[in-house]
Order: C-alpha cells, then sequence, then structure tokens
C-alpha cells in the first residue's frame, strides 16, 4: 500500500479518458500534478452500463505507478467480492457500495487484507446510518453526488449536505470522496463541504484540452 494519501486531490475518472490515447493522457496528467487515479468498473446489473476490468486497470497502474501515481478502484458491482483479489494487486484504494452486498462488512476488511485503502461508496438515497456502523472498517467514503452508472450527469444539488453530514458522523481519519458531476462550478461546494478526493471524468476528458481542464480544477481544489 502506498503511504499517504494525497488531500486534496483530484481524481481524473479514466472512463471518459480517450481510449486510444490514455498512455499519452495519463502521462501527461501526471506530470501536471495529477497523483490519484479513478476507476469505474460496472457490471450492468448493480448499474445500467458497462466498463472495465481488472486487465484494463493493470494498463492504468502500469502507466500511473512508475510516476508516483495511485489507482483507485470504484466496483459497481453487484455481490463484488469475487472480483476482490483480480482488482487489489493493480489497486491502492478500493470501494463498494452499501447496497451490493449483505456482508459488506466483510467485504471492507477483505479489502484491506489484500493491502488497499477500504472504501464504502453510497449512493444518493444511502442513509448515513449505515456508514457510521462501519466507520471503523473504513479508510475514506465516496460520497456520490450522481445516481451511478454514467459520466456527464448534473451534480445533486443536496450533496453538500450530505457532505457535511458524512464529515460530522465520520473520524478525521477517514477520507471523504465525492464523485459526479464535479467540474469548476460544484467543485468548490464539495470542497467547502468537507471533501478531499475530488473525482471528475467530463469536466477533464470532456474537454479539449484535459490537462488544462484538470490544472483548473486542481487549483479550486487548493
Ligand atoms: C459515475 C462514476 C463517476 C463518473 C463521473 O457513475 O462513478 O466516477 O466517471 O463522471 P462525471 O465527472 O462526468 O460526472
Ligand atoms: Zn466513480
Amino acid at each position: 500500500m502506498a503511504t499517504s494519501n494525497p488531500v486534496p486531490a483530484v481524481l481524473p475518472s479514466v472512463m471518459s479518458a480517450d481510449m486510444l490515447a490514455l498512455g499519452s493522457q495519463l502521462g501527461a496528467l501526471c506530470d501536471a500534478g495529477a497523483r490519484v487515479f479513478h476507476v469505474d468498473v460496472m457490471d450492468g446489473h448493480f448499474v445500467p452500463n458497462l466498463t472495465i476490468g481488472p486487465d484494463f486497470t493493470a494498463a492504468v497502474a502500469r502507466a500511473v505507478r512508475p510516476r508516483g501515481g495511485l489507482v483507485d478502484v470504484h466496483l459497481m458491482v453487484e455481490r463484488p467480492g469475487y472480483l476482490l483479489e483480480l482488482f487489489a494487486p493493480h489497486a491502492d484504494a478500493i470501494s463498494v457500495h452499501v447496497e451490493a452486498d449483505p456482508h459488506v462488512h466483510r467485504l471492507l476488511g477483505e479489502i484491506r487484507r489484500l493491502g488497499c485503502r477500504a472504501g464504502l461508496a453510497v449512493n444518493p438515497g444511502t442513509p448515513l446510518g449505515a456508514v457510521a456502523e462501519l466507520a471503523d472498517e473504513l479508510d475514506y467514503v465516496n460520497c456520490m453526488s450522481v445516481n451511478p452508472g454514467f459520466a456527464g450527469q448534473s451534480f445533486i444539488g443536496t450533496t453538500p449536505v450530505k457532505l457535511a453530514r458524512l464529515r460530522d458522523v465520520l473520524p478525521d481519519r477517514v477520507l471523504l470522496e465525492v464523485d459526479g458531476g464535479i467540474g469548476p462550478a460544484t467543485l468548490p461546494l464539495a470542497r467547502a463541504a468537507g471533501a478531499e478526493w475530488l473525482v471528475s471524468a467530463s469536466a477533464i476528458f470532456g474537454r479539449p484540452d484535459p490537462v488544462a481542464a484538470y490544472r483548473e480544477l486542481a487549483a479550486l481544489a487548493g
């Protein structure tokens, strides 16, 4: 496991990268200061979309780790336990959704046992109590600011209130991530509410110059 958490950090979400230019895009973002890269894994069941798997994640890790980068894997997958050993060698942090498995406490322990930071992802409708009960097992919480499944959705306006409530119930050592609809207008709202890892796909890779877009967000994150 890598040593420290870069905080605050803007996490480029590679699902919206140019897949045919992935190596050069990730390298340029590393050179611009990006330190954590977010990998969205969707199974077509937990969310209505399909994305990428362990081999692709290994390629991301090979591109960013030699430059000091970390890989944050977000599993939007039903019953994700069977995938943990496949992703863990290529991941520094793995989050699983509260609703994805009836035994999420066990999964979080397994993620740590495999040497990764353990994260719990919460949907916009997930009650905060589910997070508070698991605080001892957590290294970070991924607070979804859209309904998971697609890049390019609008930031849900009540998210800053939820982030602030999460920050209140979580110990300081648990890092707070926000994911979905993060761009120049919304990042400051999430940051002010306590988010430390700010995931962004379209506001980076959907722009003509992803490096310039990353730099703009990183400056806003502080
Ligand atoms: C959505 C994914 C996000 C997504 C964010 O389900 O979990 O990580 O890539 O995309 P944007 O930043 O475009 O909302
Ligand atoms: Zn994500």
